[in-house]
């Protein structure tokens, strides 16, 4: 099978032909239709990740496809059920098959094709882990979130959305367009405006966007509320002492959750963008693209 790999940290990835893996007890065989691509696998393939992987490497976290054998554990999926999920760190969806653990996969939403379908898992499960787990949004709360163009944050706006919530954008002009699409409430325009002095108090901060919003944004929270981040867990000391509740996430899957996140969307209360694909062999053109593009919408891979 083909597969995107990488055989020594600091040399570049390239596809090569490799020999198809076998499922574990555990695990599940998928034929690999679509990947999108997000910005922790940059991280893995510039070898920032080293410590939690193992070489050779097939990058890639999020697939979607086709289910080909299931081990003897695994009960939820069958031979020939059409699935997304995602692998978190130790990569493997870059490649036509993919052994994905029984936790890693559920069936994907039937009204999205595999590209959308392979657009959706990590970022819709840390917006997920973020807005509904540690936040707990309620209806009527000010939520102030940044990068909410982004691809977590648009996802983070709708489950807002969904939730009754009053939503405060803050995000670069080029994702405009999409927020107002989104229908949230008010816009920042990161560029133009410093959220700490139009956005007043507020119930929740996601941030989404840079790890060093945190400063003003603990600014505009008050005692009791509470700020949720993908980026490295916020120092608990300054939070504690002004009674903010702070959280990082570690996006982790769970089949519950993807299951969730798929009748939100065939019930058509979460949309995810898909931007552009390309083909697996121009994986590096397309991690580049990824890194350079501030169009919104996810950049996928296929494998077809
Ligand atoms: N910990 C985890 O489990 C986990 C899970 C998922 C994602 N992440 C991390 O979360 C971050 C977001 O991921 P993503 O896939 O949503 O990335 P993304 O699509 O690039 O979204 C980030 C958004 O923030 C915008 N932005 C950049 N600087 C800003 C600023 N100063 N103020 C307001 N908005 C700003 C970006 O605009 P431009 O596109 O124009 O730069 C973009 O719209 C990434 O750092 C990713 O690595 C972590």
């Amino acid at each position: 099978m083909k597969a995107v790999r990488i055989n020594q940290w600091g040399q570049p990835a390239q596809v090569e032909d490799i020999p198809q893996p076998t499922a574990g007890q555990d695990e599940v065989l998928v034929r690999v239709y679509a990947s999108s691509l997000n910005p922790v696998d940059l991280f893995s393939v510039a070898g920032y990740l080293q410590a939690m992987q193992q070489l050779p490497l097939t990058p890639g976290t999020d697939f979607s496809g086709e289910v080909v054998t299931v081990g003897a554990d695994v009960t939820h999926v069958k031979p020939g059920d059409a699935v997304f999920g995602m692998i978190p760190i130790r990569g493997g969806a870059f490649a036509e098959y993919a052994i994905i653990k029984g936790h890693e996969v559920a069936l994907k939403p039937q009204s999205l094709n595999y590209v959308q379908a392979s657009a959706v898992p990590l970022v819709s499960l840390a917006a997920w882990q973020t807005t509904i787990d540690f936040a707990q949004l309620q209806k009527s709360e000010r939520v102030l979130i940044h990068g909410a163009g982004g691809s977590v944050g648009s996802v983070a706006v709708q489950l807002a959305k969904d939730k009754g919530a009053y939503i405060i954008a803050n995000d670069l002009p080029e994702k405009r367009g999409l927020l107002e699409e989104l229908a949230v409430d008010e816009i920042i325009d990161a560029k133009a405006q410093q959220f700490k002095d139009v956005v007043g108090d507020v119930d929740v901060v996601l941030n989404y966007a840079k790890a060093d919003l945190l400063e003003h944004s603990y600014d505009v929270l008050k005692p009791g509320s509470r700020y949720a981040t993908t980026f490295e867990q916020p120092p608990q000391e300054e939070a504690e002492r002004r009674g903010i509740h702070s959280f990082g996430v570690f996006t982790q899957p769970t089949v519950e959750q993807l299951t969730r996140l798929a009748g939100l969307i065939d019930a058509g209360k979460i949309q995810v963008l898909v931007h552009r694909t390309f083909p697996m062999d121009e994986a590096l053109a397309a991690l580049e693209y990824l890194q350079s593009n501030s169009e919104p919408g996810k950049v996928v891979l296929t494998m077809d």
